[in-house]
């Protein structure tokens, strides 16, 4: 089925200046599950073009902060809260620069990472649980007890794995279909609230950050 890439969304994205649709998918997640609020740290994994970034800047105000990371380089913020790394999350030198801009743990890590898409539902599907188990392993470097995590997934038969994944570290846990989902697209976003450290156990395959080694937060990089 085609879908009509300048839909509804697509034209208020444009005239609201945002720099895609996704934006209201985040608004949504973001107004249902009372994730964005003023003065919060935020890691926006896989950011680009960054319309997520405008929505959290927007969200976090003058006292929050966003950090956004992507493979691809984006156009500059004139936003002050606003700091991007271009970087792969799966490689050790990005998650330095991360642990770096950061300072101190986040409050919530979203991921809107997607693969290239091959067009094999088994092929993306899996593509995307690997990138969703690279984004909850950050999580366990960088969010903070209590902190939040929104990840995007292709469904498929890891789907259920990956919520038990998120279920030891995190309660509760929500599936989440925004309104702004393409009707062609089966994407889905886990709403996984109230992180509670050091009961994930990641094994060899479980998406393990390339180069491995890294020291846990904050011995890299004690605030200033
Ligand atoms: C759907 S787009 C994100 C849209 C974004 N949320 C927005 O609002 O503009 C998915 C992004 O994930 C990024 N991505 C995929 N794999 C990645 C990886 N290993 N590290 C960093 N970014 C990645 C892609 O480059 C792509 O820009």
């Amino acid at each position: 089925m085609a879908y009509n890439r300048k839909d509804r969304f697509f034209k208020k994205a444009k005239e609201e200046g945002f720099r895609s649709r996704a934006a209201y998918k985040l608004q949504e997640i973001s107004k249902t599950f009372k994730i964005l609020k003023p003065g919060l740290l935020v890691l926006d994994v896989g950011c680009a073009p960054g319309s997520w970034l405008q929505v959290i800047s927007k969200e976090v105000g003058q006292h929050g902060k966003v950090i956004g990371v992507d493979l691809e380089p984006i156009s500059h913020f004139s936003q002050k809260n606003i700091i991007f790394i271009e970087g792969d999350i799966r490689e050790e030198i990005t998650v330095q620069r991360i642990l770096h801009a950061l300072g101190r743990k986040v409050d919530v890590v979203v991921s809107d990472m997607a693969p290239h898409l091959s067009g094999i539902k088994f092929q993306d599907h899996y593509n995307s649980y690997e990138l969703a188990l690279q984004a909850l392993q950050l999580c366990h470097l960088v969010l903070k007890e209590g902190g939040n995590f929104v990840t995007k997934i292709f469904p498929g038969e890891d789907l259920e794995t990956l919520k038990q994944k998120l279920k030891e570290s995190f309660a509760p846990i929500k599936e989440f279909i925004p309104g702004a989902t393409r009707k062609t697209s089966t994407e889905l976003y886990l709403v996984a609230k109230g992180f509670k450290n050091g009961r994930q156990k990641m094994g060899k395959g479980d998406g393990g950050l390339r180069g491995g080694g890294l020291s846990p937060f904050p011995v890299l990089h004690p605030r200033a």
